[in-house]
């Protein structure tokens, strides 16, 4: 499997595992047999609400001997809720706990919005705190300090603007990795030369389209990725599923890619698509498809009185 190198010489696969919406019950199967068939990149929230099943998964297969913590690229990210220096910390004490870890290899900012100690959904404008009252360079000093203290390899954001990572000015450690939501609905080409530039990885969630999100989630007539005629096409010509040619699209641009699935047969088609070759006339097609189309669009933080708005968000 290929994968991104870090300055200390890590390496990330590039193609992981993706637990969001990954069902208590089922996430903890799906991770065993990932694992089982060769995934080595993990990739978690707290927000998630499985981090406890997913570490007793990774407890066992590692007793089993089937692969030992070095091996695997585990990923996690810092909810809203614990934006403050001191928080972070303790927030990433708990997922270590949870995951049954000592360390991880990936630690994100999941957003750049920031709310009350005790709120996890914000229901109201006074659930937030603005970023002038949690400013991001205070979330991220207490990131550092999560680096400093080995309970994290590298650390990173998660659904940052551009604006937003140059924000990040007084930075020791710069973010080496940056994950948002990337597939030929949402190529993100400024976002991605930014990050060759400056050295930061993305990473693409939602490479699928993300269907299994909540109904509350959804636009009317949303889109298909799976279904588009341009994909399944390019899939047909190789005798392949849709989804590996998006997958692919995304390696082939030099992004990981963390498709979510609980589903054996595809979890076993999502990791095969790192075997797929397009060509420069199939990535050309792919890239005519841009739309600006975003799956997860953020409107849940900018509920009428919230200091964030989708403007700012998205820059
Ligand atoms: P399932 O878990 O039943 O396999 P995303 O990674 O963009 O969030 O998308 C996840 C959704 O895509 C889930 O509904 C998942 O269902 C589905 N999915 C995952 N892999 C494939 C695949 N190879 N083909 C079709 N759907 C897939």
């Amino acid at each position: 499997m290929q994968s991104l190198s870090f300055n200390n010489n890590d390496k990330m696969p590039i193609l992981g595992l993706g637990t969001w919406k990954a069902d208590p019950g089922g996430v903890g199967k799906a991770v065993q047999e990932a694992v089982r068939i060769g995934y080595r990149h993990i990739d978690c929230a707290a927000i998630y609400g499985n981090e406890a099943e997913i570490g007793k998964a990774l407890e066992e297969v590692m007793q089993t001997g089937l692969v030992k913590r070095d091996e695997l690229w585990i990923t996690s990210k810092l909810w809203n809720n614990a934006h403050a220096r001191e928080e972070v910390s303790i927030a990433l004490k708990k997922t270590l706990a949870d995951l049954r870890l000592d360390y991880l290899d990936l630690y994100l900012i999941h957003w750049p919005v920031a709310t009350r100690p005790e709120v996890i959904f914000p229901r109201k404008a006074d659930d937030f705190f603005s970023l002038a009252e949690m400013p991001l360079n205070e979330t991220w000093a207490g990131m550092e300090d999560c680096v400093e203290n080995g309970l994290t390899k590298h650390i990173g954001v998660s659904n940052f603007s551009i604006k937003k990572i140059e924000e990040l000015n007084s930075a020791k450690i710069r973010p080496e990795v940056n994950q948002i939501e990337l597939h030929p609905y949402l190529q993100q080409e400024e976002m991605l030369n930014y990050c060759k530039k400056h050295n930061i990885y993305l990473t693409a969630y939602s490479p699928l389209g993300s269907g299994d999100r909540p109904e509350a989630m959804k636009a009317a007539n949303e889109p298909s990725l799976l279904e588009n005629s341009t994909v399944v096409n390019i899939a047909q010509a190789h005798g392949c599923k849709a989804a590996q040619v998006l997958l692919k699209w995304a390696i082939q641009r030099g992004t990981s890619v963390i498709p979510k699935s609980t589903n054996p047969d595809r979890l076993a088609e999502n990791l095969d698509a790192a075997n797929l070759k397009l060509s420069n006339q199939e990535m050309a097609d792919l890239a005519k498809l841009e739309r600006g189309f975003r799956y997860v669009n953020g409107e849940f933080w900018t509920m009428e009185g919230s200091p964030y708005t989708l403007t700012e968000l998205w820059g």
